[in-house]
């Protein structure tokens, strides 16, 4: 760690702020070198901007129901990421698209964490959708934003399984566990500066892999 400069990131979300959470309590142990400069939410309600306010974070809610297009809406929150001279932005929950203006703003610098193992199960209710559709794992997955809905390059993802007797509740709890693992990771690879990005592939300089490999149910 040292006295390098620490990343300043700016964190966005719209609900009950658990992955900002992790955040959070990592970087207050030290464990990260990276801060949190500014909590963004479009939600006033948003437990987010409860945590952020109560770890002493600046907070700036955003109502996206104030604005009539989503490119004004984006206007305001890259203006208020641009204040505070915010390097990287967590997106942690947050349920708004991310327009074309906002993405060129801050090329390769959003990323955003998704409960499921990506490319399968984009989009919103995907714990539920992975139960329905009878897989027998899901897990979470880090990734830069793209122009897609969660397309981007994968940084890391984590792999949970899935059981028989699970509802939407007990498998999103399961995941949720591994987020605040490996979000908080995901960024200090990047505080560090060991990701590169060539073609759509993320590396991770002088990280180990995982070895051997998982079936659920168990065979002998
Ligand atoms: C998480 O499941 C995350 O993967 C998804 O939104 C949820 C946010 O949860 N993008 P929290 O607000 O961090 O508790």
């Amino acid at each position: 760690m040292g006295t390098k400069q620490k990343l300043r990131l700016a964190v966005l979300a719209s609900g009950s702020g658990t992955n900002l959470q992790s955040i959070i309590d990592q970087s207050q142990q030290g464990l990260l070198d990276a801060e949190i400069c500014l909590v963004i939410s479009n939600n006033p309600g948003a437990g987010a901007l409860t945590r952020a306010a109560q770890a002493g974070i600046k907070t700036l809610c955003i109502n996206h129901r104030e604005f009539d297009t989503r490119e004004e809406f984006d206007r305001a929150v890259i203006a208020g990421v641009q204040k505070v001279g915010a390097e990287l932005i967590v997106l942690a929950g947050f349920m708004r698209i991310i327009s074309a203006l906002f993405l060129q703003a801050f090329p390769q610098k959003i990323i955003n964490i998704h409960p499921s193992l990506l490319p399968s199960f984009p989009g919103l209710h995907v714990q539920q959708k992975a139960i329905e559709y009878g897989a027998k794992f899901s897990g979470c997955t880090v990734h830069f934003v793209d122009s897609g809905v969660d397309t981007g390059p994968i940084i890391i993802q984590a792999v949970v399984p899935i059981f028989h007797d699970d509802s939407e509740e007990t498998l999103a709890a399961r995941i949720l566990e591994q987020e605040h693992k490996i979000y908080p990771q995901a960024i200090q690879w990047i505080a560090e500066g060991r990701i590169k990005i060539v073609d759509r592939q993320v590396q991770i300089i002088d990280s180990g892999s995982t070895e051997g490999t998982l079936t659920n149910p168990s065979i002998p």
